[in-house]
């Protein structure tokens, strides 16, 4: 049986290690935060990731998974090292590497003999070849593996992903890692190290490229008279652009997107190209939020400093408990900053979700609306759309209805009596 030990358990090592613990092999996961190892140990996940409390507990049973805070002791036995670190964004847009670089110095002469360091986490072209130099070890090759998990289906994704990218200048250890997968069905892309490291930062950057065109075609169809859903279906109709993240909404966020893309940027900008494309694809997103805060404005007939909004949404995308970079949140500080007083619903804010301290956060859609002046949508989740609005023109002082994210019937909306107002329509 092959041993691995994954580094780090945020929602990418966590998918990671219970992935490959369903193909079969025995992993250990590490991580610093010794509460989090004790909440994994006992089976239970501490984040909201589909499928994952079950395949979790099946390979806890088996044994195929456990959990540790011992990083030198689990990579000593272990064939593979899969590291799954954040890389956040530093101050001038790149990508912060210091949890990569230290974890490497603390292994680096634990490793066993001839082990394999895989690396998961989105990291500068150019990182293999420096963590390699990091580690002054010639028995370990270093493999760029990226992942394009999408939160809340991470664990699925892992299992039926789109590709396998293996991306090292080492055949030999990147046939290695290929056989971890041999078990899910899907084409292996190998390649050199930077392309790989290159390609995940392109495709983060052109989906948040297509959603950006989106948004602004949106705007555009608000504008002349048309609707976004009718361009949409004959957009995606063409299988050259395909009819997936083609939803308008507030704007795209979290962990990923944001940091990323200005990552893609900053790279660009030291090897001497400026990649003006996407500087404006970053600035347009930014100037979305300040377009959908400022239609709330406008609801309320420019002045909000006296007023509440009834907020039905605030983690990043639906299906997540994640309120990293959420464009719900940036929305309402703008109107935050107005003086607007905010009332929120999430069906996933809990704990330390709920600690933002201007949110007064509500446990029901309703009670978010009782005695608002305006609701707003932004946040995709399903049980929005079934809110009956006659139950809100009970609660809502005002008639104003915002769905940034195009989920509520306008029709019925209208019906009961409000001013509904979605996205490109
Ligand atoms: C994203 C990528 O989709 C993954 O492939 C990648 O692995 C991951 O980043 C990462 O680098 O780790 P994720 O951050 O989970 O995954 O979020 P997405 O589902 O891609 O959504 C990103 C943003 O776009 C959200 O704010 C979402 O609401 C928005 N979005 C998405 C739309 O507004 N419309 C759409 O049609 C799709």
């Amino acid at each position: 049986m092959t041993l691995i030990a994954v580094v780090g358990t945020g929602y990418v090592g966590l998918s990671t290690g219970v992935g490959l613990a369903e193909l079969g092999h025995e992993v250990t996961c590490v991580d610093i935060d010794a509460n989090k190892i004790s909440i994994l140990n006992s089976g239970r996940t501490p984040i909201a990731e589909a499928g994952m409390d079950d395949a979790l507990g099946r390979n806890l049973a088996s044994k195929n998974i456990s959990f540790s805070v011992d990083v030198q002791g689990s990579v000593r036995t272990a064939d593979f090292v899969f590291l799954c670190l954040p890389t956040p964004q530093a101050d001038d847009g790149s990508a912060d590497m210091s949890f990569i670089f230290s974890v490497c110095e603390s292994i680096s002469s634990s490793l066993k003999k001839n082990a394999v360091l895989v690396n998961k986490s989105t990291v500068p072209v150019g990182s293999a070849s420096l963590v390699k130099a990091l580690l002054q070890r010639d028995d370990i090759s270093v493999v760029s593996n990226p992942e394009f998990l999408r939160q809340g289906t991470a664990l699925h994704d892992f299992l039926n992903p789109s590709r396998v990218v293996i991306g090292s200048d080492d055949q030999y250890a990147a046939e290695k890692v290929a056989e971890l997968y041999s078990k899910v069905n899907a084409p292996i892309l190998k390649m050199n190290a930077a392309s790989a490291e290159a390609l995940k930062y392109a495709a983060n950057s052109f989906l948040a490229t297509k959603l950006t065109f989106v948004n602004a075609i949106a705007d555009i169809c608000e504008l002349v008279g048309a609707d976004i859903f009718d361009v949409v279906e004959g957009l995606g109709l063409d299988s050259r652009i395909g009819s997936q993240f083609l939803n308008p909404g507030p704007g795209w966020g979290g962990s990923c997107f944001p940091k990323d893309t200005r990552a893609l940027v900053k790279i660009a900008e030291e090897n001497g190209y400026d990649f003006a494309l996407l500087r404006g694809v970053i600035q347009t997103n930014d100037e979305h939020y300040e377009r959908v805060a400022q239609r709330i404005i406008d609801s309320c007939d420019g002045v909000v400093d006296n007023k509440t909004l009834a907020v039905w949404g605030l983690t990043f995308k639906a299906h997540t408990d994640d309120l990293r970079d959420s464009p719900s949140i940036a929305i309402l500080t703008i109107l935050n900053n107005h003086g607007m007083s905010v009332k929120a619903y999430d069906p996933s804010a809990k704990g330390p979700y709920a600690s933002i301290p201007w949110v007064e956060v509500c446990t029901s859609p309703i009670e978010a609306c009782r005695d608002a002046d305006v609701l707003a949508v932004l946040t995709e989740w399903p049980e929005f759309s079934v809110v009956e609005p006659t139950d809100v023109a009970e609660v809502l002082l005002g008639k104003h209805v915002i769905d940034g994210r195009n989920v509520l019937d306008r029709e019925k909306w209208i019906s009961a009596g409000f001013t509904y107002r979605g996205v490109g329509r």
